[in-house]
């Protein structure tokens, strides 16, 4: 199978902690991986060096995406390419609507104003889908 990524020598350090230290991972097309380490191990990290979180020269070693070395400056350059990470520790904003929390960041807007008949509509898509594949057995 093609390999569509590469993370090659991957080290990432914080002040006094080496976080990643030569990690490589080779994901070919089709593919479904579990990261698997004890707390601390660095899969977090790895997947913010993988998604721009971390950005380019923020690191060492290389990211080879769809056949091309990457240079992520955030999370909008790799999600463009299609590399979405959805995070274990969700932020919620509180004080915002379901709506406005599902789409922040990624709202659709015309000239600069979000849309919220759009966001809205969409929602409602969305929950009526996550309420009939959880409706509870008769
Ligand atoms: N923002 C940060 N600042 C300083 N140290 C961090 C930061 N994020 C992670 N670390 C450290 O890097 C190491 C790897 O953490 P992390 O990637 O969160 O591990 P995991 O997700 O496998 O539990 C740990 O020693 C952690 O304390
Ligand atoms: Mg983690």
């Amino acid at each position: 199978m093609e390999t569509i990524l590469e993370m090659r020598d991957i080290r990432k350090t914080f002040p006094g902690v080496v976080a990643l230290n030569k990690v490589n991972l080779r994901v070919r097309a089709g593919e479904i991986h579990a990261l698997v380490g004890e707390n601390g191990a660095g899969k977090s990290t790895l997947m913010k060096v993988l998604s721009g979180v971390y950005p380019d020269g923020s690191y060492s070693g290389a990211i080879v995406y769809q056949g091309q070395e990457r240079h992520f400056k955030g999370i909008h350059d790799s999600e463009q390419l299609g590399v979405i990470i959805i995070h274990q520790e969700l932020a919620l904003v509180p004080l915002l609507s379901i709506a406005e929390n599902i789409f922040l960041g990624n709202e659709t807007a015309t000239r600069g104003v979000i849309d919220w008949m759009v966001a809205h509509s969409k929602t409602q898509a969305l929950l009526k889908k996550w309420a009939s594949r959880n409706r509870p057995p008769h």
